[in-house]
């Protein structure tokens, strides 16, 4: 951690569905929580289709219906130098998740893992809903949005046990 700064990469495969889902939820949810300063966010793709391009439609439909603008992200792909940028990387599924821990390099001290544990339900993969209908992508939201909280209140504790540390 940076300082009292905590950087969270959110990936998925595409970066224009489910990980700019995350990346716009979870930037709002800090905003309103004042907490813009201590926990800097981005999202990047395992894959490379569409370096450049705004979300999915679908997926800012989605978004924008409950309350969230993803207009402004643009989609990249991860590299070995975001290992030495973010605190957390976390995926979306599994698959995404292996390739990332192939490409992690041994100096990495963050923290690696899947992103909907954090929401403690059932389930530990947002499913990938680019092939299918619009409720996926309804879906994907929910989902996301009660991980988010549950990550938050994670960060949170840290943030303040790095306060009380130093
Ligand atoms: P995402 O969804 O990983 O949630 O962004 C996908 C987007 C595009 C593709 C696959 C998944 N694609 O194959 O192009």
């Amino acid at each position: 951690m940076a300082s009292g700064e905590i950087a969270v990469l959110f990936v998925c495969l595409g970066n224009i569905c489910r990980s700019p889902t995350a990346h716009g939820v979870f930037e709002k949810r800090v905003a309103e929580l004042g907490l813009e300063q201590q926990i800097r966010i981005d999202s990047a793709g395992t894959g490379d289709w569409h370096l450049g391009k705004q979300p999915d439609p679908r997926t800012i439909l989605a978004a924008q219906r409950g309350g969230y603008d993803l207009r402004h992200l643009r989609a990249r792909q991860v590299t070995a130098l975001d290992f030495d940028l973010f605190d957390y990387i976390l995926a979306m599924d599994g698959k995404n998740l292996a390739n990332l821990r192939a490409m992690q390099p041994r100096h990495f001290d963050g923290t690696l893992g899947l992103f909907l544990p954090f929401g403690q339900g059932s389930l530990d993969e947002v499913p990938d809903p680019y092939a299918g209908g619009e409720e996926g992508f309804q879906q994907v939201l929910e989902m996301v949005e009660r991980a988010t909280d549950g990550l938050l209140t994670h960060l949170r504790a840290e943030l303040l046990n790095a306060a009380g540390a130093s």
